[in-house]
């Protein structure tokens, strides 16, 4: 329990997993992105053909996720899964299954065991509030739909997709007002959160913001 967790929480999009990972770099620490439990169960629940609603058989897949981070990628059983999840389809996907109780539940213990030393910096909606509850440093990261909207467009149009700015604009939007408005770990800040906009803030200003923040954290700590 004495090693050190940062979290990072906030909504699709918002550069946390970005800011997370190069934190996690500077300080030598461990990443988790739990996006990508939800992400790859909901991968998992449409090969097998499971309902995204049926949260018995969904919960079971989460509890038995054949799931390894290594070499840079993202593996489900021996697939590379790494872009298959980043689509626009699975996120819409992982935000439903993400609003199943007994999938959160089954995916509750894989994540906590992420905490080894040195430390761990982990990115989600929850994990100031309901997984590390008791981490040193909680951040709450977002930015304006559009902001938001516009970073995705240049990922999806860098990675040869096609995209339109209206529709991810209210996909957005939709999947903010249903990740917000459900009922078990509903996206939202920490009490103890530091609320960073990143609207018009670069990458690197970002991680500067977090680092000095985990440094004011720690000295009270201390
Ligand atoms: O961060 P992301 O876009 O990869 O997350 C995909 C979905 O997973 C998101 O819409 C909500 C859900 N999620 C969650 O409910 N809790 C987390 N800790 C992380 C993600």
């Amino acid at each position: 329990m004495s090693i050190p967790v940062i979290t990072i929480d906030g909504p699709s999009a918002s550069g946390k997993g970005t800011v997370a990972e190069r934190v996690a770099k500077v300080l030598g620490f461990h990443f988790l992105d739990s996006g990508a439990l939800y992400r790859l169960t909901a991968l998992s629940a449409v090969k097998q053909g499971a309902a995204l609603d049926d949260e018995v058989r969904v919960a079971e897949l989460a509890a038995d996720l054949p799931a390894t981070f290594r070499d840079g990628a993202i593996w489900l059983a021996d697939e590379d899964v790494s872009d298959a999840i980043r689509s626009e389809a699975i996120g819409e996907g992982a935000s439903k299954v993400a609003a199943l109780p007994a999938v959160r539940a089954a995916l509750l213990a894989r994540q906590r065991a992420y905490r080894q030393a040195p430390g761990l910096v982990a990115d989600g909606r929850d994990m100031g509030t309901v997984i590390f509850p008791d981490a040193v440093t909680k951040i709450f990261l977002t930015a304006s739909a559009e902001a938001r909207a516009e970073r995705r467009y240049k990922q999806l149009i860098g990675k040869g997709n096609s995209a339109s700015l209206t529709a991810l604009v209210a996909d957005m939007q939709a999947r903010d007002a249903r990740d917000t408005a459900r009922l078990v770990a509903p996206l939202k800040p920490a009490p103890d959160a530091l609320f960073l906009d990143t609207t018009s803030m670069d990458v690197e200003s970002a991680v500067q913001a977090v680092l000095d923040h985990h440094a004011s954290c720690k000295a009270k700590a201390s």
